[in-house]
């Protein structure tokens, strides 16, 4: 059935439960379901289709993330192109008030890891179906400072340890697409505790933790490098912008 949603955009509802835009939905789901059936387990990085002029930003805390992303948007609307600057977890009404519960300090004792996660699933389904299918439909690019790479570090360190489950959910609440292009910021970790103002539950954990953060992110760079850039975080943020600008500039399609 079409319907119009709230966004202004003509969506197909799916058994009167799903809200998608009408020309991705069966072909995504359709085109997971045969990458799965074909690699016989999850894997977010093969079963998710990379949308051209959908960017991420990714990287430890401090890394530049925000930055860079806020720089970018603000030298391709000079150049007129339509920039959608987004946040993960964020974004939405929705989405917002998830995030006062995921980063709260005070649940760090109560919030139990698969609990995270699903939450982190959950916010990310609003996000992608209110905000990046319309913005990438409507023809803009579309930034994000942080992706589901994020769940699969951070979660997987807090505890979820169901690797192909943590896949699985970010397959799910990301509507079968992802971003063309991952930039990994790599800082050092003295530089991050130089940068770094603690304010939420992950910003507040100790050294090793946020080693192991920059670990894993630099592994599944290692792994999935037609997906992910590795970049210097470390280099001046002037220069650090021009390289990103023209890395982008490159990529858009
Ligand atoms: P930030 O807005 O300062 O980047 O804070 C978001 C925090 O949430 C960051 O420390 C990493 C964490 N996070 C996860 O644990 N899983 C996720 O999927 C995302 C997007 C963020």
């Amino acid at each position: 059935m079409i319907q119009n949603c709230p966004t202004g955009q003509f969506f197909l509802s799916v058994d009167g439960a799903d809200c998608v835009p009408s020309p991705y939905l069966v072909w995504y789901r359709e085109r997971i379901q045969k990458t799965l059936e074909r690699i016989g387990r999850m894997d977010a990085f093969k079963a998710l289709i990379p949308r051209d002029n959908f960017f991420a930003f990714e990287g430890g805390e401090g890394s530049g993330k925000t930055t860079q992303a806020k720089l970018l948007t603000q030298r391709l609307r000079e150049k007129g192109y339509e920039v959608c600057n987004t946040h993960e977890p964020g974004g939405t009404l929705v989405g917002e008030r998830i995030r006062e519960v995921l980063l709260d300090p005070k649940l760090e004792r109560e919030i139990l890891p698969f609990t995270s996660a699903c939450l982190f699933a959950a916010f990310r389904y609003q996000w992608v179906t209110e905000i990046v299918q319309p913005m990438l439909h409507n023809g803009n690019i579309v930034l994000t400072d942080r992706s589901f790479l994020a769940t699969l570090v951070y979660q997987s360190l807090e505890g979820v340890k169901n690797e192909e489950f943590l896949h699985r959910l970010c397959v799910e609440a990301m509507g079968g697409i992802m971003p063309s292009t991952i930039f990994l910021l790599d800082i050092s970790i003295d530089t991050m505790f130089k940068r770094l103002i603690a304010t939420t539950r992950y910003d507040k954990k100790d050294r090793s933790y946020h080693e192991k953060v920059f670990e894993s992110y630099r592994a599944f760079a290692r792994k999935y490098p037609e997906r992910i850039e590795f970049v210097d975080g470390e280099q001046p943020m002037g220069k650090l912008a021009d390289y990103l600008y023209g890395a982008i500039k490159e990529r858009i399609v």
